[in-house]
């Protein structure tokens, strides 16, 4: 049995229809690097399956049992972490009560030492508003607190977006640290072949649709770019 399950999940923003139909499994330890053009679907989908909005038809099942649409807490209870577009750290807060916001959701190996032995600079910022922290640091602070909640699939929405080379680098590896864990992860990043070089399978999306899915070893930058334009492969 997949660790993840989506069955015809459809989502809207009003009249918009933003997902129409996503089918899409993962199982457990398996890294997914989701594509798509911007408008795709990609944030919209990974909002749905922490609980932040409800599919407007069809199921998400973790380890084959149903989540109760959106529910945060039912979701994040599951399993599911979102490292969100754009971070959202709580700047009135310390480097380390954001961090401790992820955790209580579930019991598990990710305690602040952990955390702080995964991202030692972390530690010594842990008194600091994130505000005052490097982009890349913020972005280990986004993942740290994703993984207070101890998850069994860690989702992380344009993961390098605004970060330099070297930075970015770092926090790949601290993403493979989190697959030596055996934890599942969704990845979106702006540069594809980046979130694909990490993973097992890839998808694209286009309009609100899956058009293609494949093993990330042997799926082409032309079958990517085809998908990404609307074109099945
Ligand atoms: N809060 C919102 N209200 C109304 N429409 C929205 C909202 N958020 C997203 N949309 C629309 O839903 C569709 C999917 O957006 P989404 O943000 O999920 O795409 P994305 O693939 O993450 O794009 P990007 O690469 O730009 O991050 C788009 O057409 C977008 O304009
Ligand atoms: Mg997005």
């Amino acid at each position: 049995m997949p660790l993840l399950e989506l069955s015809g999940i459809h989502a809207r923003y009003g009249e918009m229809a933003a997902l129409q139909g996503v089918d899409l499994d993962l199982s457990e330890g398996e890294t997914l690097a989701l594509a798509g053009a911007n408008g795709a679907g990609k944030t919209t989908l990974m909002r749905l399956l922490c609980g932040l909005m409800p599919p407007s038809r069809g199921e998400v099942r973790v380890a084959g049992i149903c989540l109760p649409p959106g529910d945060p807490r039912a979701a994040a209870a599951a399993g599911l972490a979102l490292v969100p577009e754009g971070r959202l750290l709580f700047d009135s807060l310390s480097v380390e009560e954001n961090l401790m916001i992820g955790a209580g959701a579930r019991a598990g190996r990710w305690s602040l030492k952990a955390i702080y032995d995964l991202f030692p600079v972390l530690r010594d910022k842990r008194t600091q508003p994130p505000g005052s922290l490097s982009g890349g640091q913020q972005q280990m602070v986004a993942i740290g607190r994703a993984l207070a909640a101890n998850p069994a699939i860690l989702l992380c929405d344009e993961i390098s977006l605004g970060l330099s080379p070297l930075v970015t680098r770092e926090v790949y590896e601290a993403l493979k640290s989190v697959q030596r864990e055996g934890i599942a992860l969704i990845v979106v990043d702006q540069d594809v072949s980046r979130a694909q070089a990490i993973s097992d399978r890839v998808a694209c999306m286009f309009q609100g649709r899956l058009t293609l899915t494949g093993p990330a070893a042997t799926t082409t930058p032309q079958a990517m770019k085809a998908a990404f334009f609307g074109d099945a492969a």
